[in-house]
């Protein structure tokens, strides 16, 4: 029996209440609130143990330097990898993304080549990437989605050629909700040499990972989506790829030996860690993983379920609501628009209730343009949200249709 009210017991930020109502949180595609043990234990690292990390032979360095390592190896056994050269700490999945990008296209990437990313992809996995085809002369061609919103899988062979260079894909739509299949495109990619990008940001949160199985080059994922720390983040990459490309960033931690003739740089993952890390919020976001492996994960992924079918079912009898995203095997995330009523209109009435939705385009502006509308209100649900808060986000839409139609 999963036991909601017990978990929610964990999350101080739920207790409250805004504007006299209970705060209802269903924002948690743009963010995850954080138990009380990771918000403890960040604060008990500045009060008794922290101390910059890689530098230091004196005792609080020596600990957080443990302490961080010891993170990466929690980090690396929830993806899936025994090696860890292949666990890169980032400002957050955005970076990790950035770091990609710049450093396999800088190595490998040439005028001519292409790179696929989804239509369905966050901002993150199509900016960088468009970036670095701008930077080489590459082409950046677009994998479509239907109006279901499921890729359409027989447009992979005519896109992937041997001048492809990456694949790009979200492994779980921020908008949509939807889960790929990943193996065909894994197996298409690597059929002509390319490496496969996932952008794991919803996917890590809502899905059991394997970087291994999955078999993808690189995998990003954010912390603070996953109940841990902001500021901070995840980058997987195969360690033959890792170690044959250049570095993103220069600076402390990520060398060896520096003078004003050479610079030869630090093993891996160091090479790709330059600056003070965020040991901090790393340590912590191994709190948040370790919190959820106290928790029955397949239990999870059935609750999650439950609330995305009932708020589903809920949702579609109100009149003149569209859903966008309708797969099948989707993850908790429901967006959708109510004829007549601009988005914005409804946050704000559904905020007076107490409910947080997100608003506008979800970084996400070629879904928006799919669909051809200007953004979409989105409810997106955590293993801490009840069928008590879908009843409750259900009644304030249909208040807020009446006062804005
Ligand atoms: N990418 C985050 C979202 O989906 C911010 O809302």
């Amino acid at each position: 029996m999963f036991e909601v009210e017990k978990i929610r017991g964990e999350f101080p930020i739920l207790q409250q209440s805004v504007y006299g109502k209970p705060l209802v949180y269903l924002d948690n595609g743009a963010t995850a609130q954080k138990p009380r043990c990771v918000i403890e234990r960040v604060a008990e690292l500045y009060r008794t143990e922290n101390a910059n990390i890689h530098r230091g032979v004196h005792y609080l360095s020596e600990r957080c330097t443990a302490l961080y390592e010891d993170a990466r190896k929690t980090v690396g056994e929830a993806l899936g990898t025994n090696d860890m050269g292949e666990v890169v700490f980032t400002a957050g999945a955005t970076a990790a993304i950035n770091t990609v990008a710049y450093s396999f296209c800088e190595g490998f990437l040439s005028e001519g080549d292409n790179i696929v990313v989804s239509e369905m992809e966050h901002h993150s996995n199509i900016v960088p990437w468009q970036m670095m085809c701008q930077r080489k002369g590459a082409q950046l061609r677009v994998l479509p989605f239907d109006d279901e919103g499921a890729l359409r899988m027989e447009c992979l062979d005519g896109l992937i050629d041997e001048h492809t260079k990456v694949v790009a894909v979200t492994q779980a739509s921020n908008t949509l909700g939807t889960m790929p299949d990943l193996k065909p495109i894994v197996e298409r990619a690597h059929s002509v040499g390319a490496v496969v990008v996932v952008d794991g940001c919803q996917g890590f949160v809502h899905s059991e990972v394997n970087v291994k199985e999955l078999d993808c080059d690189f995998y990003a994922f954010s912390s603070h989506k996953l109940y841990g720390p902001n500021g901070v983040g995840v980058l997987y990459g195969k360690r033959e790829w890792l170690e044959k490309m250049p570095p993103f960033l220069g600076g402390g931690d990520m060398v060896k030996r520096v003078s004003f003739e050479k610079t030869t740089y630090a093993d891996l993952p160091l090479k790709f860690e330059a600056g003070t890390a965020n040991y901090i919020d790393a340590i912590g976001l191994a709190e948040a993983i370790k919190f959820l492996r106290t928790l029955d994960r397949k239990g999870i992924l059935a609750h999650e379920k439950s609330l995305l079918d009932y708020a589903t079912e809920e949702l579609g009898k109100v009149e003149g609501l569209r859903i966008y995203g309708t797969t099948p095997d989707k993850c908790s995330i429901v967006s959708f628009n109510v004829e007549g009523v601009h988005n914005f209109d409804l946050g704000a009435v559904l905020d007076r209730s107490g409910v947080a939705i997100r608003t506008g385009m979800h970084c996400a502006e070629p879904v928006m343009a799919h669909f051809g509308v200007q953004g979409m209100a989105r409810a997106s649900f955590a293993l801490y949200n009840t069928m008590e808060e879908v009843d409750t986000l259900v009644a304030a839409v249909k208040k807020a249709v009446r006062m804005l139609r």
